[in-house]
Parts: C-alpha cells; sequence; structure tokens
C-alpha cells in the first residue's frame, strides 16, 4: 500500500485516509486512519475539500497511470483526426508522439485490457477503435518477437488504418441499420483513400502505407478493395486486419451490443480460420485468451465469477470460480460468459 493524494470524488468506499483532512481554518475534519464511506465523501465535497491522501494498493496505482496514459492517447488522436478532418496538413510527428504513447503500455496487458474494457463510449469510438488497434497490433507483434522497430511501426499503422474514414459521410459511418450497397461501397473506399492521403507523406513506411491500404483483404481472397489473393497481403495488413476485428467485435457500437472475448474467440475459430492469416491468428489467439485469467465475469445465468483457467484446447470455454464452485463451461452447454469485468 501507498499513501497517494487523490481527488476525493475518485476515492472509494473502503479507502483509508493517510494523513488527517484538516478545514480552511486549520481544524482537523477526518483523523489518518478513517475510513471512507460515502456519507464522508459527500461531506468532504460538501465543505470543499477537493484532495485527500488514502492509502492505495500498488498495483491500483499502477492502474491509474496507465488509464490516464490511454485517455491521453484518445484525446490526442481525436485531435489529430479532427485536424485532418478539418483539412489541415498531416502532422506526422503528432502520430509519432502518439503511438510512442501506446508503446509505453506494451508490458501492461491486465491494465490495458482494463482500460479498453471500461472506457466504451460509443461516441468516442472512432479515436479509441484507432487507439485500441494500434495497441493490438503492436502486441501481436510483439508475441511474433518482431523487432521493436517493427512493433513500433505496428502501432503507427493501427493508429492510422482507417484514417481514410475522415472523408466517409457520418451518416453511413454511424449508421444504425446496415448499409445499402451504394453506401458500403462507399465506405469501402476508406482504404483507397487513407492510403492516398498517406502516399503524399514523405517518412511513412510503405509497409503502414499498405496496411492502411489492405487490412479489409482477406486470405481468401474475399476482402475488399482488391479481392487481393493471399500472397499479396503483406505482413502488417494481416496483423492489423485480426486487431481490427477484434477491437470492433469486443466493443460497443451505435448499431450493434459489444461481445464477450471468448465468443470473438468463437467466432475466430470458426468462421474467422479461414480467412485471416492462421499462423498469426493463433499466435494471438493463445496469448490474448491468457490475459483473461483473473478477470471476473457474469454468467448468462446472473452468477458473478473469477476465471481462474482458459484451457489452451478450447479458449472459448474457461473454468470459473463462483463462490465455492468451479464451474468447466465445456461441460455445461447452457452456460457460457454474458459480460466481464476486471479485478487488478
Ligand atoms: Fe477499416
Amino acid at each position: 500500500m501507498k499513501a497517494v493524494s487523490v481527488p476525493i470524488y475518485q476515492c472509494n468506499g473502503g479507502d483509508i485516509v493517510a494523513a488527517d483532512v484538516y478545514s480552511s481554518i486549520g481544524i482537523v475534519l477526518l483523523a489518518k486512519g478513517t475510513t471512507i464511506n460515502d456519507y464522508i465523501k459527500e461531506k468532504l465535497i460538501d465543505i470543499g475539500i477537493e484532495y485527500i491522501k488514502v492509502f492505495k494498493p500498488i498495483k491500483e496505482i499502477k492502474y491509474q497511470i496507465i488509464k490516464k496514459n490511454y485517455l491521453e492517447t484518445i484525446t490526442q488522436t481525436k485531435e489529430f483526426i479532427c485536424e485532418i478532418a478539418s483539412g489541415k496538413k498531416f502532422g506526422l510527428e503528432k502520430v509519432m508522439n502518439i503511438s510512442e504513447l501506446v508503446y509505453q503500455s506494451i508490458n501492461e496487458n491486465d491494465s490495458m485490457l482494463k482500460c479498453i474494457n471500461e472506457i466504451q463510449e460509443s461516441d468516442e469510438y472512432t479515436y479509441t477503435h484507432c487507439v485500441n488497434v494500434a495497441y493490438y497490433s503492436m502486441l501481436i507483434g510483439k508475441w511474433m518477437n518482431l523487432s521493436e522497430e517493427s512493433i513500433k511501426k505496428l502501432a503507427f499503422a493501427g493508429l492510422l488504418h482507417d484514417i481514410g474514414k475522415v472523408k466517409i459521410p457520418d451518416e453511413i459511418l454511424n449508421k444504425k441499420g446496415k448499409l445499402s450497397k451504394e453506401e458500403f461501397e462507399i465506405m469501402k473506399s476508406h482504404t483507397v483513400i487513407g492510403y492516398g492521403m498517406l502516399d503524399r507523406i514523405d517518412g511513412i513506411d510503405i509497409e503502414v502505407r499498405q496496411a492502411v491500404l489492405l487490412h479489409h483483404e482477406r486470405i481468401d481472397g474475399s476482402g475488399y478493395p482488391f479481392n487481393a489473393s493471399p500472397d499479396r497481403i503483406p505482413l502488417y495488413s494481416r496483423i492489423v486486419a485480426i486487431a481490427d476485428v477484434y477491437d470492433a467485435m469486443t466493443s460497443e457500437r451505435v448499431y450493434k451490443k459489444r461481445q464477450t472475448p471468448f465468443d470473438t474467440f468463437e467466432m475466430f475459430k470458426t468462421i474467422g480460420i479461414g480467412t485471416f492469416d492462421p499462423t498469426i491468428l493463433n499466435i494471438f489467439l493463445k496469448n490474448i485468451s491468457t490475459c483473461y485469467v483473473g478477470t471476473e465475469v457474469t454468467l448468462n445465468n446472473g452468477y458473478i465469477g473469477k476465471v481462474v483457467y482458459i484451457p489452451p484446447y478450447d479458449i472459448t470455454c474457461p473454468i470459473v470460480n463462483v463462490g465455492e464452485d468451479y464451474i468447466d463451461l465445456s461441460s455445461k452447454n447452457n452456460l457460457k460468459v454474458a459480460s466481464i469485468g476486471y479485478a487488478l
């Protein structure tokens, strides 16, 4: 535990006060060692106390730092995309700074996945999605043992993969219902538009531009914009494709509810297996699934538990500890994970 100064609104019931709290005229309002509850918190806010010192577990402090960093990355991505959309010059340095911020979280899987899971504001989706795809692409690069330079380039490619969407009308981008054939054709053009935007900028590697152009191509030739055959789909495009779909499926959108990681694993292992690079997909699934051990989950019968084991041979069916019981979801046809939360 460590004593940290936190805004009063960020205190939780159960936090222990780490230093006496004084009023403006020097009277002790709250003694060190007091346990915070809602009543005390409300009173302190009423009096106008803004910060107090409380003891927080080291893990939680670390999480707050990662979360701040993640939110800052989203803010900067939003600024950058809004600038491009308003016709301003492409700020290469800005994107490099943002991808550097993403890179700083490369070894913080637990905290980052908790952030991604917690911050699901659908009106900010465009920006959070870019950051998340950068993060997942970077992780795949790390798990594939690529060089640091390649991993950084992957974060860069993830951030920019949908940049062409700044030219797609909002009513198509955020349409609640199914896109018409014409609308889908317009939507598909974000790949070519994005490539064209980056093609004019010095200092952006060809692999990054290719990822922007080809991240919707699929190895069975079913993708767009070219229905490219596998030999025409480079490594970065294959990686960003998986990162993109994983984040899209596990995110809330205006027109769809998010899926749990376990449902998404199921999709990748069935329809996804013939459309994504199988080697990269296996590396991704093998590694990302282990990140969910320890996660709090709610089952579809309302029970709340904790994932204690994810069998490597069936990552879609974790073993969940509920109270005294250990439930193997592979042996319970009617039971599944309905939603996830995190406990650090
Ligand atoms: Fe895209």
